[in-house]
């Protein structure tokens, strides 16, 4: 389990925020982690997009972990960062943060994960990355 804390990482942007619905809940009435995965891998894809200056798919999810639950109406803010780049993949580790109520401005971290893309061509096929 991981420290409430009071703010959201200092210094750095989110490369995407989103609340989820209702609809994204499990049988249970909190956000089904499929869901979760889901936004994870849209937010990973954008700094790989932009190593890759094109299109990519996304090879494998090395890593996923879901710290703690997230609830409808909660803020959530994903901070995506290269962490590896090889001649054709570049790995992406995304880190989740949860604004429960904001009102108070509790925040909680909840999901981590680590994906790869290949930079890939018109073909789908696998393209060697630009120069960094
Ligand atoms: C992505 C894809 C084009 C790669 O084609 P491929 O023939 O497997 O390519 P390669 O074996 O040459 O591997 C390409 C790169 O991916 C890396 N890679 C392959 N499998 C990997 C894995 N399981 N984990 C991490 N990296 C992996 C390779 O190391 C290589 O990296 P490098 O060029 O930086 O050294 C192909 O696997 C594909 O189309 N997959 C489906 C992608 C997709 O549709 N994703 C959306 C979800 S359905």
């Amino acid at each position: 389990m991981e420290a409430t804390t009071t703010s959201l990482p200092e210094g750095r942007m989110p490369v995407l925020r989103v609340m989820p619905m209702p609809a994204d809940a499990n049988v249970h009435g909190d956000v089904f982690g499929g869901w979760i995965m889901s936004q994870v891998d849209i937010a990973g894809s954008l700094p790989a997009v932009r190593r890759a200056n094109g299109r990519v798919a996304t090879v494998a999810v090395n890593s996923f972990v879901f710290k703690q639950p997230v609830f409808v109406g909660d803020l959530l803010s994903f901070y995506a960062d290269v962490v590896k780049v090889g001649r054709t993949s570049i790995t992406v580790f995304v880190e989740v943060y949860a604004q429960r109520n904001r009102l108070v401005d509790e925040v909680v971290k909840v999901t981590e994960a680590t994906l790869t893309y290949v930079a890939t061509d018109e073909d789908r096929q696998p393209r060697p990355l630009p120069p960094g």
